[in-house]
């Protein structure tokens, strides 16, 4: 074994690089005046990331490898489940990050709480046990197979894992547990980075899966440590907005799973209900069609939903115009503006443009380009779409409308949720028969006919 040496690093507080000396500029990732100074004891720095039995092992010719299937714990939220890829495995260590506020404590205390074939730890260095109590009271849970210990340090909480033995061990949050081995405060990058990998040795050792919960920040990084993304075999993103309702729990790395899962869950009195159905969430039920209002279908993870996108144009007040969008890229935003200028004759620079995709959701499927460029013409001619129309394609540069993927996805999902019509992008079909589905299909090659079906001969 190493020496036991303590000496002093720098880390950048935005991603985790390591360096020797302190720097202005952060060579990894550009944040300026991030660098921060930690005392690492530099001992067990690679035993501490790799499990004993790795450090001494030979290579195996990999036939001669028995295969086991990992062993998986369900939970009992199907949405979990399936964003995990089908439940929890063991041994594994997962990061479940979200801004504070979000339910991250709620989602994972309203699942383990309805655990019964394993005894599971809550270590939570947030909240006392009194108020998990009443947590677990507000979510209708007797409490079952859950133990709960208030504590920050890392040495007592392994005393009390040694103790007690779960078979599932929970850490609320990674940034309040602080190891004694360093001198900095719960929460630096140092802190975080040891932890978390003495949490990974003991998942590796023991078989018992960790769940660790972490804050992010307002830019989406989880607070200071990238390393821990690297760490962790799953990191589950939890999102949404404080003011709405939904949540979002997305995958972002599974090395057990697909990380095109998306879970969704909406935060009511009694925690968190499932929506198996995201599509009726999001649309709102207005009687008479308004303007600049458009439907389109998007696809998050596995399951096309579709989502309102509500645009607002308006004479611009003051000289400059001014551009607004939530839910949505702005620079995309502002690219299929010049779009409209340059193919329908949209006179932005005079105009300002709000945009909102409803429900606060963010979208990033670029199918939502059609429903996007028809909201803002539909508030800019004032003319409402009719009911019944959704709408998807991605819209290029000369005003083209491309083709998207999972069409036939998309196109059932519209005909389920009754709607009559759907524009589609002209050559995506590759010939396929969509008249027995119940929907019209209309197939567009540039936004002009989309303009002109829609508005031009009322
Ligand atoms: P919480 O799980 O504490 O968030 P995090 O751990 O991510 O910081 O959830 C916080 C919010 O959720 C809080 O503002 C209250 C709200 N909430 C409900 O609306 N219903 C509930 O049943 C619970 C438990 C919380
Ligand atoms: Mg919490």
């Amino acid at each position: 074994m190493a020496k036991q040496r303590t000496k002093t690093v720098y880390f950048c507080s935005e991603c985790g690089n390591e360096s020797p000396k302190w720097l202005g500029k952060c060579p990894a990732c550009g944040a300026w005046n991030s660098y921060v100074e930690e005392k690492v004891s530099t001992t067990n720095s690679r035993e501490a990331f790799l499990p004993g039995s790795m450090l001494s092992s030979k290579p195996v010719r990999l036939g001669d490898i028995e295969q086991v299937a990992e062993e998986r714990i369900p939970m009992p939220s199907g949405e979990l489940n399936r964003v995990l890829g089908g439940g929890l495995v063991t041994g594994s260590i997962i990061l479940i990050g979200g801004e504070p506020g979000i339910g991250k404590s709620t989602l994972v205390l309203q699942n383990m709480l309805r655990i019964r074939s394993r005894r599971v730890l809550y270590v939570s260095g947030e909240e006392s046990a009194r108020q998990l109590k009443m947590r677990a009271d507000r979510l209708g849970a007797d409490g079952g197979e859950l133990y709960v210990l208030c504590e920050t340090s890392l040495e007592k909480i392994f005393t009390q894992v040694e103790a007690s033995k779960p078979g599932i061990l929970v850490v609320d949050s990674i940034q309040t547990i602080a190891s004694e081995a360093l001198e900095s405060s719960a929460g630096s990058v140092g802190q975080v980075r040891e932890c978390s990998a003495q949490l990974l040795k003991y998942a590796k050792e023991s078989g018992v899966p960790v769940i660790l919960i972490g804050h992010i920040n307002k830019e989406g990084t989880l607070a200071g440590p990238k390393v821990l993304e690297h760490i962790v075999d799953a990191v589950l993103q939890f999102e949404g907005d404080r003011h709405y309702m939904y949540r979002l729990l997305r995958s972002i790395k599974n090395r057990f799973g697909s990380t095109s899962e998306l879970g969704i869950y909406e935060m009511t009195q009694v925690g968190l209900r499932e929506v198996s159905n995201p599509s009726e969430l999001l649309l709102t039920d207005n009687d008479e069609p308004v303007s600049g209002t458009a439907i389109g279908v998007a696809i998050d993870g596995a399951r096309p939903f579709l989502i309102e996108t509500q645009a607002l144009v308006s004479t611009a007040a003051y000289g400059t115009a001014q551009r607004s969008v939530t839910g949505f890229d702005a620079k995309r935003m502002n690219m299929l503006l010049a779009v409209l200028e340059k193919r329908v004759g949209f006179k932005i620079a005079q105009k300002d443009v709000f945009l909102n995709i409803a429900g606060g959701l963010r979208v990033n499927d670029p199918a939502l380009d059609l429903a996007v460029i028809t909201a803002t013409l539909s508030s800019n001619v004032d003319m409402a779409i009719p009911h019944g129309i959704a709408l998807t394609g991605e819209v290029g540069l000369s005003g083209e409308i491309r083709p998207v993927t999972r069409i036939d996805q998309r196109i059932s999902e519209a005909a389920k949720l009754g709607f009559k019509t759907i524009y589609v992008p002209h050559n995506n079909l590759k010939g396929s028969d969509f008249s027995n589905r119940g929907i019209r299909v209309v197939e567009v090659a540039k936004v002009e006919e989309v303009f002109r079906s829609l508005f031009a001969n009322k």
